[in-house]
């Protein structure tokens, strides 16, 4: 029994010894059981982190864009707005050109007339007294004859000036499609703009094709005219050199281009892509709002259906070119 009750005793160590290697690798197991789980915690939050953060961000962005969305929303009814009192002022100055306009023939008018009356009033009175001599009767027709010219030519051409008037401000306030004589219709626009370039020293042309007739939006016309005017006014004359500025019609097969010419300072190539910007200027100091242009620039591409091209040579002046079809209906 003897050798059996010692391998036994072996046996048992063997065991022992077997079964704290396995107590321990349990233990290391459980451990790491325990490391990985807590691993896995930290990832899970950190993973929350990150989905939290990257939502946090995704609603800064979305209030973000709605901001901008709300900023440019405003900023465009703000630029309309601002077109839109552009557009009333510019008929404010034009019936404000109306009325100056205006009074010069009818105050000439009044001034013949009144004298007509004070003069037949004191040649009715020598009628009536039996003293009418031989050349108060001549020196009466003289003047009855030549206050009635003064005053029909005067009412002859306040009554032009009203009707050049009426159609330019009915197109301008309308925009409204007809068809009229390209060529003599820029005339008429010019004819509304004397006021102002009465003050100035330039002279101003229309040339070209007489019998081009087109179907299109003449207040949309007006209102190119006069921005391209006033500007070659307001910045092109800086010495208040006298300019020379013309504008050219043609044909062209299935296009018209009207050319728009000044000899003023031209325009520093840095500056010639942003005139058509919305609110670019070089006039802020003088209240310019930056805005012709662009407004000539939609109504050429937008109502005319058109193109227009500037080029400009610094102190040789600018050419504003617009082509349009013949008819876009
Ligand atoms: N004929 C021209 N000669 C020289 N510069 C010009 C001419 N036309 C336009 N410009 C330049 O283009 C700019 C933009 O013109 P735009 O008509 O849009 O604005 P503005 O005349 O300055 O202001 P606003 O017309 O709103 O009163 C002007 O500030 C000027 O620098
Ligand atoms: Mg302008």
């Amino acid at each position: 029994m003897e050798p059996n009750s010692l391998d036994y005793e072996k046996q048992l160590k063997q065991l022992n010894k077997e079964n704290r290697i396995l107590t321990k690798k349990l233990q290391r197991s459980q451990e790491r059981q325990i490391q990985l789980e807590e691993n896995n915690q930290r990832k899970e939050s950190l993973f929350k982190r990150v989905i939290l953060d990257l939502e946090k961000s995704r609603d800064i962005s979305e209030q973000q864009t709605m901001e901008l969305s709300a900023a440019l929303a405003k900023l465009k009814t703000t630029q309309e707005q601002l077109i839109k009192s552009e557009k009333m002022a510019a008929l404010g100055n034009l019936v404000a050109g109306v009325a100056h306009e205006i009074n010069t023939p009818v105050g000439n008018s009044v001034t013949a007339a009144s004298t007509l009356a004070e003069e037949t009033t004191s040649f009715a009175n020598s009628v009536s007294t039996g003293k009418l001599k031989r050349s108060t009767l001549n020196n009466y027709l003289e003047l009855a004859t030549e206050a009635s010219e003064i005053i029909l030519s005067n009412l002859q051409r306040a009554g032009e000036l009203i009707q050049s008037f009426k159609q330019v401000a009915v197109d301008r306030s309308s925009l409204e499609r007809r068809t009229f004589p390209l060529k003599s219709y820029l005339s008429e626009i010019l004819v509304t703009l004397e006021p102002q370039l009465k003050k100035t020293p330039h002279l101003i042309t229309v040339t070209g094709d007489d019998t081009i007739q087109i179907n299109s939006y003449p207040g949309a016309f007006a209102q190119i005219v006069t921005n391209l005017i006033t500007n070659s006014i307001t910045h092109a004359y800086p010495t208040n050199k006298p300019g020379y500025i013309r504008l050219e019609v043609h044909q062209k097969s299935e296009q018209i281009v009207i050319q728009y010419q000044d000899d003023g300072c031209g325009i520093e190539e840095q500056h010639l892509n942003n005139i058509f910007e919305p609110f670019f200027t070089t006039n802020r100091d003088q209240g310019g709002s930056g805005l012709g242009m662009h407004i000539v620039y939609n109504l050429v591409t937008q109502k005319l259906k058109g193109v227009i091209k500037v080029t400009s040579q610094v102190n040789l002046g600018t050419i504003f070119t617009v082509t349009l079809p013949l008819s876009d209906s």
